[in-house]
């Protein structure tokens, strides 16, 4: 699955911006409270409008402190998979739990340095892992491949039965890097700049997708 962000999309015209992506699997929206990082961009109310105006599911990466009061909202107003920090909260299984009573898919994910081992156990309860290849924060950032090592430990427990999970990776995937996240079992791929920085996204999108459709046609 391909997820572009609309991080790197014209926010005074999103509306086009998001029929620019029509064909995509998932949309990614980044919504940053500047204090868990250091960057401000959009919250409820523009996720809402954002729904009024697409099919296509949207997928909440939310970079922000205290999920467990802003998390469910996100799932009430219809976003396909709300995905918080394991580093904002102690209790990841409530926030999980609520996410998912409110209607939506739930997610954890995890900044370069945040190891995986201690959050194997609670990802029972989630549907999606998203692996940071940047600081979260901003787009146009270079991708970091030691974080493909958490990829691979989570696809081989996915692949053993013992996790059902969409194994998510943003930051730096371009057409240079999404090979390798590919290889590393990865089935859903954010990228920002590399669609929004071409002038056919949607073309590009799909030119992401043959790239992973490759990789896999090789493994088998
Ligand atoms: C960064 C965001 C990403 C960002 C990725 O904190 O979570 O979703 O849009 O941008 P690129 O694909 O340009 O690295
Ligand atoms: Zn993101």
């Amino acid at each position: 699955m391909i997820a572009p962000s609309i991080l790197s999309a014209d926010f005074a015209n999103l509306a086009a911006e998001l029929k620019a992506i029509e064909g995509s699997d998932w949309v990614h929206v980044d919504v940053m409270d500047n204090h868990f990082v250091p960057n401000l961009t959009l919250g409820l109310p523009v996720v809402q409008s954002i729904l009024q105006v697409t099919d296509i599911p949207v997928d909440c990466h939310l970079m922000i402190e205290n999920p467990e009061r802003w998390a469910p909202g996100y799932a009430e107003a219809g976003a396909y998979n709300v995905t918080f920090h394991a580093e904002t909260t102690d209790n990841p299984v409530a926030v999980a739990r609520d996410i998912r009573a409110a209607g939506a898919k739930a997610g954890l994910s995890v900044k370069p340095n945040t190891p995986i081992e201690p959050y194997l156990e609670v990802l029972k309860e989630f549907d999606t892992l998203l692996v940071m290849s940047v600081e979260p924060g901003f787009g146009g950032q270079s991708f970091i491949p030691h974080v493909l090592d958490k990829a691979r430990v989570v696809r081989d427990l996915v692949d053993a039965g013992e996790l059902r999970l969409v194994v998510e990776i943003d930051g730096g995937i371009n057409m240079d890097t999404i090979e390798q996240a590919a290889e590393a079992g990865v089935d859903c791929f954010v990228a920002g700049s590399a669609v929004y920085g071409t002038a056919d996204p949607a073309e590009t999108v799909e030119k992401l997708r043959q790239k992973v459709v490759a990789v896999e046609a090789s493994a088998e």
